[in-house]
């Protein structure tokens, strides 16, 4: 599902409308103390976002049950920069951001001997300037590596890379960045016996290692993170996706039992339409991960919607009621820590990059259309967050 891509982040640039520099590890850590107040997404974390930091129509629909669950999306870095609609649009309606791309591995260090945090530090300050969190993401995973990976030649050279990278990442937004996906997407497509792990430049050099070494050297670098284990393609019927929940949930329980340190699991829940959700799979499923003490957080909600009708009321309808069987599903089994979905606005989406549609109309999948006007998606999130 995923393309590995190879995206190399030059650019200085850091205006989202506000005055900015390049931010040294001091001046983030002078920054640091409110969002080290609010914690990370566990039972205490969200509740402290004050009044005042929170949207007003977001403080005006709180439930009568407490408060909602945090809702966040992806944000794009160069879209903050250059669209002021947009903008207003992430402030408006987000608790938390993560950014969609200037994390990874390609963006922070396009060369071996480069960290390039512009970008990244650009969202991190734009979250901070508007009283929003940030998700960190992610660390360790197969996809988007750089090309100069690929050279890395054995076990040794592999672990101080994996864990410089983290620890230099990390560590510059120690106390600023509350949650991290540190592993992404662990899981073979369909894993079988023997194959269950997806090969990446750290499998090769360190095998199953890699999750312990990663998650350490994240726990390490910042002890208050909450490390978060993101998996997608783990909600609908059928052998495969049968296949990888038991996987999953087989690897959580060996990290457990090896010690190795983690808090949550994120659901990316990327969304078909056309594919039926498999309630009791995933309930069952639900209910050992809670049994095992770790929190759920849903990470990247959308609704692919390439094979729908083109109809756009239809579609949309598809779409929300999509993602209400799946919130449904969910939340009968653990309410999650937050909601965020990958993207805000139809207007910046990656579903087009591999689902396009066949009749050139443009792609639905997220709560605000190319407008920012709330579709039915947004409605049965904040549904869900609200009062369930
Ligand atoms: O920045 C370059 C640009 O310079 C170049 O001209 C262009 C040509 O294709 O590529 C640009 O980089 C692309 C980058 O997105 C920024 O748009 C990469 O090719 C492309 O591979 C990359 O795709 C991202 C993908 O992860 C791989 O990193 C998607 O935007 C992003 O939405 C997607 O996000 C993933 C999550 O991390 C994990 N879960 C699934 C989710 C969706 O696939």
């Amino acid at each position: 599902m995923l393309v590995p891509g190879t995206k190399h982040a030059h650019s200085s640039r850091s205006d989202f409308g506000v005055t900015k520099q390049a931010h040294s590890r001091r001046e983030f850590l002078t920054r640091a103390a409110s969002a080290a107040a609010l914690g990370h997404f566990g039972t205490t974390a969200l509740s402290g976002v004050s009044a005042s930091a929170t949207p007003k129509h977001i403080a005006r629909g709180r439930s009568a049950t407490g408060e909602p669950i945090p809702y966040g999306a992806a944000v794009r870095a160069d879209a903050l920069a250059g669209d002021a609609s947009y903008r207003a649009a992430i402030v408006s309606n987000c608790q938390f951001i993560v950014p969609e791309g200037e994390m990874k591995w390609p963006d922070v260090r396009p060369s071996r001997a480069e960290y390039r945090f512009e970008k990244a530090d650009a969202i991190v300050d734009f979250a901070r300037m508007n009283n929003i969190k940030v998700r960190g993401h992610t660390l360790a995973w197969y996809g988007g590596m750089p090309a100069w990976t690929d050279d890395i030649g054995s076990r040794a050279e592999a672990e101080r890379e994996l864990v410089t990278h983290i620890e230099s990442i990390v560590g510059r937004y120690r106390g600023i960045i509350p949650s991290w996906d540190v592993v992404n997407e662990p899981i073979e497509d369909w894993p079988k016996a023997g194959k269950v792990l997806r090969p990446s430049i750290w499998t090769k050099h360190l095998g199953p290692d890699y999750l312990r070494i990663a998650l350490r050297a994240a726990a390490g670098s910042d002890p208050s993170v909450q490390l978060v284990l993101n998996e997608y393609d783990i909600e609908f019927k059928g052998p495969r996706f049968a296949a990888r929940r038991r996987a999953l949930l087989e690897l959580l329980r060996q990290l457990r039992d090896s010690g190795a340190p983690l808090h949550a699991l994120g659901l990316q829940a990327h969304l078909f339409a056309d594919r039926e959700i498999d309630r009791d799979g995933l309930q069952s499923f639900l209910s050992d991960v809670k049994a095992m003490g770790l929190d759920i957080l849903i990470t990247e909600l959308d609704v692919v919607d390439y094979e729908l009708p083109g109809d756009v009321a239809e579609r949309d309808a598809l779409v929300a009621g999509t993602a209400g069987k799946f919130l449904q599903a969910v939340f009968e089994v653990v309410r999650p820590k937050a909601i965020l979905t990958w993207g805000l606005s139809d207007r910046y989406t990656w579903v087009p990059t591999y689902f396009k549609r066949p009749d050139g109309m443009p792609n639905r999948p997220l709560p605000l259309d190319a407008e920012f006007k709330p579709k039915p998606l947004f409605a049965v999130i904040e549904e869900f967050r609200r009062n369930a």
